[in-house]
């Protein structure tokens, strides 16, 4: 008989921890209000899963999420997984606000060095709402969580009865309880009736494999992005580049344009600072030398990668003292 699997939970707040005076209330509720324990004692079937353990990590909303909470949080899980013995763990589910949740999941996607189980999970709506979407959603990721077959799988996020690969799930939505989506990729895989069920696997490079996997600097280096628009100046990358930025990721039009404006302060501080071609577009991804000329300008395209992920993989690519060609194909590969 196998043995029954031990998930730790990872609290740090968001809507799911979120409560309001009505049921009917779903929008202006306090956020990250719920303790763990509070959040754990209205879904009491996890028992029946595996054996729980929990921990109060932040009690934050996530836009308040930063680069100091990621690293502790790396940190923490990579602990946790590491553990031999009684204190060993199977698998970690983290609960977060839905705001940045696909940012936190990609960090550790690249910073976890296990091949256990990570799992974010979070809700559309406060933990007082009328169909509440926070216990069945924790119900689901801690289920995925003590499934053998999300060993290896890199960080999954689990929303609305889907399971979604951290490189590739984005919020969709500002309300919607289906607001995760894979974009081109679609899911992994679903829960439905209690039964995980994987279609597909991740094939870009994740947690054990990941460069990024392994002790982390106390501090990552400064990246910025600024969005393009039309009309828009050099005036918000002059600003960062003030500010000290190492790297800018531009959250271009289109497939990655510049416009005039743009163009001509990238040529001018190539070399000064590294920048990343993403779009403000939120699926497809960007041409090398399409758009724009990178062997002439030393740009990065940044795949498929959102402005907000490109971010992530430039801040650890820069940490790890990488610059110029080397990552180029960073982009593609993670
Ligand atoms: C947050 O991200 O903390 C608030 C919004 C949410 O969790 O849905």
């Amino acid at each position: 008989m196998s043995k029954r699997k031990h998930i730790h939970i990872l609290a740090t707040g968001g809507t799911i921890a979120g409560a309001a005076d009505s049921a009917v209330q779903t929008t202006g509720y306090r956020t990250a209000t719920l303790g763990v324990e509070a959040m754990l004692a209205s879904v009491p079937h996890l028992e029946a899963l595996a054996r729980i353990s929990a921990e109060q990590f932040l009690q934050i909303a996530s836009a308040d999420m930063d680069v100091p909470a990621w690293l502790a949080l790396a940190a923490r899980v990579n602990a946790l997984l590491a553990a031999e013995g009684d204190e060993a763990v199977d698998g970690v589910v983290i609960t977060h606000g839905t705001d940045t949740l696909e940012e936190t999941a990609y960090f550790l996607n690249l910073t976890v060095a296990s091949s256990k189980p990570v799992v974010l999970v979070g809700a559309m709506r406060p933990a007082t709402a009328l169909s509440a979407d926070g216990p069945l959603n924790l119900y689901n990721a801690v289920l995925v969580a003590a499934h053998a077959a999300t060993q290896g799988k890199g960080v999954v996020v689990v929303m609305d009865d889907a399971i979604y690969a951290a490189r590739h799930v984005q919020k969709t939505s500002t309300f919607h309880t289906h607001s995760f989506k894979g974009l081109e990729y679609g899911c992994l895989g679903t829960v439905e009736g209690g039964v995980v069920d994987y279609a597909y696997a991740p094939l870009k490079i994740h947690t054990t494999h990941s460069l990024f996997a392994r002790p982390l600097p106390p501090s990552l280096p400064k990246v910025e992005i600024v969005y393009a628009y039309a009309g828009c100046g050099a005036g918000m990358m002059e600003a960062a580049l003030a500010q000290g930025a190492q790297g800018l990721v531009l959250a271009c039009t289109g497939n990655g344009a510049f416009n005039a404006a743009m163009r001509e302060f990238v040529g001018r501080h190539a070399g000064q600072c590294v920048f990343v071609r993403a779009s403000r577009i939120p699926s497809g991804a960007i041409a090398p030398n399409g758009e724009e000329n990178d062997d002439l300008f030393g740009t990065v395209p940044a795949a498929d990668l959102s402005p907000q992920k490109a971010r992530i993989l430039l801040m650890l690519a820069l940490s790890a003292g990488m610059e110029g060609l080397a990552i180029v194909p960073l982009f593609t590969h993670y």
